[in-house]
């Protein structure tokens, strides 16, 4: 198969449905020497951290090679271009504005609009500076008003050129992964961090809120989640599950609506807790204009005696990442999402898939990877059906990058790069989205 293809009365066949692409600064950027250092730099420094003993300094040098990576994009006629923003390029560590990183950014957009693609800007994407860290990062309360101040500098200088701004992407990677598991910067373990972290990062995009309402009142401000589906095999397995999905997916999202953290929260040890002040979980649940989903993969769970649930090694077939395909996952978690919460409309703001591509003769024949995104897109439009409110979507990613604690081993773009000569290919997956696009 090479092509995309969707009924003809689809809703995100219409006009109004945005199709875009993202990426993540440390992911692609490089560039490291015109920024402060990051927690990922300090993360890939560490021996052992990164599978190819990789790091950031040059990735996809889209630090130097924007412009062509911006005519790329356009080459591919998407609506909107999903970047984020390197807080240590943009701000000193004094917290005044470092105007050399802010232009860099201002040109990107200016570039965008120029081209009529729609900026969807993520103000957070995993690079916390490592100063910040050095006080103790995601664990110290005090962050969230750093991020409110970053906030407050960014939106200021970026003006009107911004469609739509997410404070972050998906805190349950920062704060378990990065400070409960630790196979993510900063590389924090302890189930006493975990949920301490999660809660001062909840606490900074409340803050940060209603700074992007008055400093950009018509953008699009919220925030980017990311699930993986808890299932089970038996009846038995039930309650495992359920608690593993309030533990890795209801409890980022449900502070947002519902100003409350899941019920699992009662029977969690006191070391375990987040510190929760007054009038925070007021903070949290700031309105937002829009929520931004990121789906994968589901996650199958058995019951545990030692950690309450653990998780089945996924069945077949599964990405070059070892993640299962299973795309009905993805229309359950959107219809469930919409039934238990007040949705905003929805943006899929991640979704894709690692596999072994190979190039031959300029050619990319990546199929399996056009097959994942054939069936996620019938997914979305499953959902669609059902009554959900999605109304754009974003593939993961624009091109191959630094794919975190995996390094270069992974490539998750619908564009091939060889980081040897920095040369990008539009794979067999990126000409489907590009024919699927303009054939709307
Ligand atoms: C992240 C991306 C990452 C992708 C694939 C998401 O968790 O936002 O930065 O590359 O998944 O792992």
């Amino acid at each position: 198969m090479n092509k995309y293809k969707l009924p003809s009365n689809s809703a995100m066949l219409k006009k109004d449905f945005t199709f875009g692409v993202a990426t993540a600064s440390f992911q692609i950027e490089g560039g490291v020497s015109n920024r402060l250092p990051c927690i990922w730099d300090t993360f890939c420094a560490t021996e052992g951290k990164i599978a190819d003993n990789s790091n950031g300094d040059i990735a996809c040098d889209h630090y130097n090679l924007w412009q062509q990576d911006i005519e790329l994009i356009n080459s591919l006629g998407v609506d909107a271009y999903r970047l984020s923003i390197s807080w240590p390029r943009v701000i000193n560590q004094d917290g005044s504005a470092n105007q050399e990183g802010i232009n860099y950014y201002i040109q990107i957009l200016d570039a965008l609009l120029a081209k009529n693609i729609k900026p969807f800007v993520t103000l957070y994407h995993w690079d916390l500076p490592q100063h910040l860290e050095g006080n103790g990062g995601w664990l110290n309360r005090e962050t969230a008003y750093q991020f409110k101040e970053y906030a407050d500098v960014i939106t200021k200088a970026f003006g009107d050129r911004v469609h739509s701004y997410a404070t972050f992407n998906e805190p349950f990677c920062s704060s378990y992964l990065g400070y409960e598991v630790g196979i993510h910067a900063p590389g924090i373990k302890g189930k006493e961090f975990g949920r301490k972290a999660a809660h001062h990062i909840l606490l900074a995009h409340g803050l940060a809120m209603p700074v992007l309402q008055k400093n950009s009142p018509k953008s699009l401000n919220g925030i980017v989640l990311n699930f993986t589906p808890c299932y089970a095999n038996t009846e038995a397995d039930q309650a495992a599950s359920d608690y593993a999905d309030q533990y890795f997916n209801q409890w980022y999202i449900k502070p947002l609506f519902d100003k409350a953290y899941p019920e699992i929260i009662n029977t969690m040890p006191d070391w375990q807790q987040p510190d929760i002040q007054d009038g925070d979980m007021d903070i949290i649940a700031q309105p937002i204009d829009f929520l931004g989903i990121n789906f994968y993969t589901r996650a199958i769970y058995t019951s545990d005696e030692d950690e309450i649930y653990r998780q089945l090694p996924p069945p077949a077939p599964i990405t070059d990442i070892g993640w299962e395909i299973y795309p009905a996952a993805f229309t359950s978690l959107l219809t469930s999402l919409n039934e238990l919460y007040e949705l905003p409309p929805v943006y899929i703001t991640e979704n894709g898939a690692a596999m072994a591509d190979t190039i031959e003769d300029d050619k990319v024949s990546d199929f399996d990877r056009v097959n994942y995104y054939q069936l996620h897109l019938n997914a979305v439009n499953d959902a669609i059906e059902k009554g959900v409110n999605v109304v754009g979507y974003f593939a993961w990613s624009l091109m191959d990058n630094f794919e975190w604690a995996e390094g270069y081993l992974k490539r998750f773009g619908i564009v091939y790069v060889d980081y040897k000569t920095q040369k990008r290919t539009i794979k067999q997956s990126g000409l489907a989205y590009r024919d699927l696009i303009s054939n709307r």
